[in-house]
């Protein structure tokens, strides 16, 4: 609840979330940035759900409904589908967030490049680098630095624009992290 409707705001807000914006939060699960955003974006943008697990919607259709918000779009993906169902050049603001590593080299430069793809020109490509080497290493980037990730980014046609650290929440758990912030 605090980190919902208060330091997640205040995070995000920082981070670059303005009211206007139209916010793509890949890999959601139960909205623990998607929640925030919403709020951010409640009277003038809107959020893009995306994840691969339907029962994590549930949970952030139960959490909006009750406070009112209804500016969150669903889009249930498959687990190896990276063409996503959003209008070229559509969205303000991407946020990838805790989810690279569940992807391989490859399946990153494709979502890169979908990602490319939805961004507005000057849009903002969101990563919170979760589970690189020097970050409990976990599954595809327990072998490669946040410096490596960033540089492979870099490399895909973003430019890291800003760095952005405070309180991040993981799993429900606030800890002092930061993202990285691109644009395309
Ligand atoms: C560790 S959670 C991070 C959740 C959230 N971004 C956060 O930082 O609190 C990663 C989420 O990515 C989702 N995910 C995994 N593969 C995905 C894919 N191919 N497309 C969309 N979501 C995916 C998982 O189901 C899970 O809910």
């Amino acid at each position: 609840m605090n980190w919902l409707e208060k330091e997640g705001i205040e995070f995000l807000k920082k981070v670059g979330i303005r009211s206007d914006f139209k916010v793509l939060d890949f890999g959601c699960n139960e909205g623990d940035y998607t929640i925030p955003a919403s709020i951010i974006t409640k009277d003038k943008g809107s959020v893009i759900a995306i994840d691969i697990d339907k029962s994590s919607f549930e949970v952030i259709k139960s959490y909006s409904n009750n406070i009112g918000l209804n500016n969150i779009i669903y889009l249930l993906n498959d687990k190896n589908n990276f063409d996503l169902n959003i209008q070229d050049y559509s969205v303000d603001f991407v946020m990838a967030y805790d989810v690279l590593h569940y992807f391989e080299l490859s399946k990153r430069t494709e979502l890169y490049n979908e990602f490319t793809r939805v961004l507005k020109s000057g849009g903002i490509f969101s990563v919170f680098p979760k589970h690189t080497k020097n970050d409990s290493p976990n599954n595809n980037l327990a072998n490669i630095t946040t410096n490596v990730l960033i540089k492979e980014i870099a490399n895909s046609g973003f430019t890291l624009s800003k760095k952005v650290c405070g309180k991040l929440n993981h799993y429900g758990n606030i800890e002092h992290n930061c993202v990285y912030n691109f644009i395309n």
